[in-house]
């Protein structure tokens, strides 16, 4: 997992609950990093789902609503890091159906060891698509985040069902559908 993804985690963390909560999450997860990340770095999943299963104790939130909250705030930081991506798109279908075929296609030119989910696109109308979400770190809370963020870009609504095909969440199914 790149290093972005955890220098902005701890930043979050820091924002919501403080750098007493970064630190004891630190010392309570077992980091062969030892807690110290570079954004361009690249470092073991366990390593976050460590520091995701001490935030989730420590805060009694489960660790699918802490991966949403935190895929709203990486959608700001992805937004401004590369504005190029948005700017591409005017539709959150659209740009949500490409995640696969464009957007993480670009993404893996810029860190090659990038660890990515897979997406199949399933069914695509202008105001619905159905897509499987599949990947081994199970992160759909990750992903629904970033649905949500991308309507929002684009001061559109949708309702978002998440139908989990494997118990462990490493298939799951979106079904959405853009409000009137
Ligand atoms: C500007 C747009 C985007 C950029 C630049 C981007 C980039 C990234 C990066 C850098 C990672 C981390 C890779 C790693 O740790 O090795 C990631 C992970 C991920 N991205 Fe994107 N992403 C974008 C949009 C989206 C959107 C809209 C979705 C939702 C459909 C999405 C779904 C995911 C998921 C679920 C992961 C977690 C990895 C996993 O589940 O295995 N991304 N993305």
């Amino acid at each position: 997992m790149k290093g972005i993804v955890f220098t902005e985690f701890l930043d979050l963390v820091e924002q919501k609950f403080g750098l007493e909560m970064v630190d004891t999450i630190i010392n309570e997860s077992d980091l062969p990093s030892n807690g110290i990340y570079t954004s361009i770095g690249t470092y073991n999943f366990s390593e976050m789902l460590s520091l995701l299963t001490n935030l989730s104790k420590r805060t009694s939130l489960s660790i699918d609503d802490l991966l949403l909250v935190y895929a709203e705030h990486f959608f700001g930081v992805v937004g401004r890091s590369y504005p190029g991506f948005l700017e591409q798109y005017n539709d959150p279908i659209e740009m949500i159906s490409s995640i696969e075929s464009h957007i993480h296609v670009e993404v893996r030119k810029i860190y090659p060891d990038a660890e990515l989910p897979v997406f199949i696109v399933e069914e695509k109308t202008e105001n619905s698509l159905v897509m499987i979400y599949k990947s081994s770190r199970a992160m759909y809370s990750f992903g629904r985040g970033l649905m949500n963020k991308t309507f929002e870009h684009f001061n559109a609504k949708a309702t978002i069902l998440v139908e989990k095909l494997k118990e462990d969440g490493t298939e799951v199914k979106f079904s959405i559908i853009r409000d009137e």
